[in-house]
């Protein structure tokens, strides 16, 4: 279908309006952003804020900085007129139904004959906000939800009226899922649509079970968390996340709109405790802190009971045993308060989400893919009840004398996803299976994996068949950290190519990088040969990828960090996720990349300055620093994405706006290289001279003084002694480079300040100043 969108209006500059014009704008399109009228002399002031917000973003929520300037401000009283020739204008004012009215009615003189109108609103619904316009105007109009961060939320909910058109709402939902790299749900008219309507209940189902059980909160953000494939937010750290006072709103919303009968009113009741925290300025994280806060320095927690704070604590031991694979079932068999709290919060969410199929979706997919997209859980409701097992789960429900829908009784015997004849099927309001549905020409592989047998497989990765006979590596370990189990798989991808290989995978980040586990673990042991045989494994094969006489395609989304970027670096071509951050991060733990990272940035930066000395300066300041882009268009300026300087790379590398295309993408490419193959890396490269390495490393301590440690001048000496030499010479060929890096690496490992900021990532998450 072509994209009958060319030119977008976004009204209301807040914090949904200038995060739809950037994603707009992002995708190449003029925008047009209005607010409110400013005082005389500073008429567009407001829709300027709008626009600060977008320039200040963190991270950033345009792709490249400068697509800012597609962006024309205005505002409604004067420069209405500057909607005319918008094909699309999306209405993101208050939440009030009186100001969005007036606002339409302001706008009917001023709309293109096809203009499509769509309000961002969270809770009004289409028929009140369509009220008293022109049957015409009607026919287009729809509801976009959009999620906020609005570059990063993968979810747009779809609500199409009894009289919008189907032509507008394909439309609308193509240009969102091509160009915005949107997931879309369709949406019936009904309160909260799914996202909200689940996840808010859920949120709140769970704070409600942890205050009657008197849980610890940090018990309960634990539980309702990663072992459920939730975010490690859970309920409370998400509540301070978004904001107790906005929350408190949402919670009184859906109060308001929901009926009576809805069990949404045995866990949103007012909450004098969220209430006296709001009083006293303890809104979240953007304030004070909420639940979780830091008193006097401290991190402290609240009790429940007593409203008072109290030293934050680790979740009980039982909790953290059950580990962070996504296990319900482990859970909800634990003994105590833990495990009757987990039963109690999945009961009412699990038993909820039953109950609107048939209201607001025939399909658990839907209820699944906004919960997955629009609150990044790992798995949807129905996807948690299938590894349940829904027959145990409705027996439970039974015995307690707790209500059971029907659509969930009726699929006691049965699972509500099922594979058949090589298509993944679920089962809807009707208990008839229909195939789950996704947008042409969108595959995602977390679902078509489930139709797929593996040729290789381990806990860290498998390798598939496509169609055409081409492969495809999965990474799946935590966090997707490599180890040697990902490194066999991709070697066996490079002795098995078939037709080609694709790397990629549906988790919210490609790779974190190598698994620092295991490299503390031989550090410990002083095992510098295991050491030395890892770096030299992961070396070869991905050295194997890049010599490959077949085409093979990185598909990238999420983070794509050290070890990950390396394997990224050795393939013919990449589809890049809109999204993915790029990044050889491996100096802030004390180390350098030796999978080939120094190598290819080193390579890169050679053949696009044709200087040693220049490329030498580039590579050691990236590195060292760390430095990620945060968009492939801001990767191509370290040189990761679309090198862009014919440097061996055969194919040119692409941003895919969708997650959902790129496997479609990567297909298409590996198709396309087939004709044209290069074997990757060309040589010579010379060395920098060793006189460089004192002029950056004098650079760094004039910048940093005492910050610069003697630690960081002996991982700058390590990372720069990979491309310097006091006898510059010419590279012929990867391993040079290869031996240098392991050498380096290894050097870096034996001393106890790496190991302390090695140690000190794993137990934090933050990087260690020594
Ligand atoms: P916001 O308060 O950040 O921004 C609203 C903007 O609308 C302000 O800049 C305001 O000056 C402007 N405005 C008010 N009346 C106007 C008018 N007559 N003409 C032009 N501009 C006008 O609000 P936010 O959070 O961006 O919400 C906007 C809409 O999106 C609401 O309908 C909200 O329910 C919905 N929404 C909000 C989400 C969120 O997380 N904040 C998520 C999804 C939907």
């Amino acid at each position: 279908m072509t994209i009958e969108i060319s030119k977008v209006c976004v009204i209301g500059a807040g914090t949904m309006g200038s995060g739809i014009a950037a994603a707009a704008a992002s995708a190449g399109q003029k925008v047009v952003l209005l607010d409110i009228a400013g005082p005389e002399g500073a008429r567009n002031a407001p829709a300027e804020r709008g626009l600060e917000r977008i320039r200040n973003s963190n991270p950033p929520l345009l792709l490249l900085e400068h697509d800012i300037n597609k962006i024309s401000l205005g505002n409604v009283e004067d420069d209405l007129a500057m909607i005319a020739d918008a094909d699309w204008i999306v209405e993101a004012v208050v939440e009030r139904l009186p100001v969005k009215q007036a606002l339409y009615r302001a706008m009917l003189p001023h709309l293109k004959a096809d203009a499509i109108i769509s309000s961002n609103t969270s809770t009004i619904p289409l028929a009140l906000l369509t009220e008293g316009l022109p049957e015409d105007v009607r026919k287009r109009f729809c509801i976009t939800h959009f999620f906020n961060p609005v570059r990063y939320m993968r979810l747009l909910e779809l609500v199409q009226g009894p009289e919008t058109s189907d032509e507008v709402i394909a439309r609308v939902g193509d240009y969102c899922d091509r160009l915005l790299g949107k997931g879309l749900v369709h949406c019936a008219d009904t309160p909260g649509f799914l996202g909200n309507r689940v996840g808010v209940f859920a949120m709140q189902a769970a704070i409600h079970e942890a205050v009657s059980l008197g849980l610890p909160i940090e018990d309960a953000d634990a539980i309702f968390g990663r072992p459920l494939g939730i975010p490690k937010t859970g309920a409370f750290a998400l509540y301070d996340l978004i904001g107790l006072d906005l929350m408190a709103d949402v919670v009184r919303s859906l109060r308001s709109i929901l009926p009576d009968s809805d069990p949404f009113h045995e866990v949103g009741a007012e909450n004098a405790l969220i209430n006296s925290q709001i009083e006293k300025g303890f809104n979240g994280n953007k304030g004070k802190g909420g639940f979780y806060a830091r008193i006097d320095g401290k991190p402290m927690a609240l009790d429940l009971a007593s409203g008072a704070w109290r030293p934050r604590q680790q979740p009980a031991k039982e909790i953290v045993a059950v580990g962070e694979a996504v296990d319900p079932a482990a859970l909800i068999a634990l003994d105590g308060k833990a495990g009757q709290f987990a039963w109690n919060v999945l009961a009412r969410v699990l038993t909820y989400s039953a109950g609107l199929i048939g209201e607001v979706s025939d399909s658990p997919q839907d209820i699944d893919d906004a919960m997955k997209l629009g609150y990044n859980w790992i798995e949807g409701p129905f996807e948690l009840l299938d590894r349940i097992g829904a027959g145990a789960f409705v027996a439970r429900l039974e015995a307690e004398g707790r209500p059971v829908p029907q659509f969930l009784k009726a699929a006691s015997n049965a699972s509500f996803y099922k594979v058949q004849a090589g298509q993944l099927l679920v089962r809807h309001a009707d208990g008839d299976y229909c195939a789950v549905s996704l947008p042409e020409g969108s595959v995602r592989f977390s679902m078509l994996r489930r139709t797929l047998q593996a040729d290789f497989e381990n806990e860290s990765a498998s390798v598939f068949t496509l169609e055409g006979g081409v492969r495809l590596v999965e990474f799946h370990s935590k966090a997707n950290a490599l180890d040697e189990k990902s490194v066999e798989a991709l070697d066996f991808a490079a002795e098995n190519p078939g037709n080609g290989v694709i790397i990629h995978n549906d988790a919210q980040h490609f790779s974190s990088g190598v698994n620092l586990n295991r490299f503390l673990t031989m550090i410990d042991a002083q095992d510098w040969v295991g050491i030395d045989q890892f770096l030299l494994g992961f070396q070869k094969a991905v050295h194997k990828l890049q010599k490959l006489k077949k085409p093979v395609v990185g598909a990238p989304t999420g983070l794509a960090l050290g070890g990950g970027l390396e394997v990224l670096l050795h393939c013919k071509s990449l589809m890049v996720h809109a999204n993915c951050v790029m990044g050889l991060v491996e100096p802030l733990v004390g180390v350098i990349p030796a999978g080939g990272g120094v190598k290819e940035t080193y390579r890169r930066w050679y053949k696009q300055t044709g200087d040693a000395g220049k490329a030498a300066i580039k590579t050691f300041d990236q590195i060292f620093d760390g430095v990620t882009g945060t968009s492939p268009s801001l990767s191509a300026r370290l040189g990761y994405f679309n090198s862009g300087v014919g440097d061996g790379v055969s194919g040119r590398d692409m941003i895919v706006a969708n997650r959902d295309r790129l496997v479609t993408a990567a297909l298409e490419r590996v198709a396309s290289l087939n004709h044209h193959l290069d074997e990757g890396g060309r040589w010579p490269v010379p060395l920098a001279p060793a006189e460089v390495v004192e002029t950056l490393i004098g650079a760094r301590q004039a910048l940093h003084g005492a910050g610069f440690t003697a630690h960081d001048e002996t991982v700058a000496r390590a990372l720069a002694s990979i491309f310097t030499d006091t006898k510059p010479f010419e590279v012929e060929s990867d391993w040079e480079f290869y031996d240098r890096e392991r050498a380096a690496f290894i050097s870096l490992a034996k001393t106890p300040e790496t190991r302390a900021r090695i140690a000190h990532m794993l137990a934090t998450g933050k990087p260690l100043r020594n």
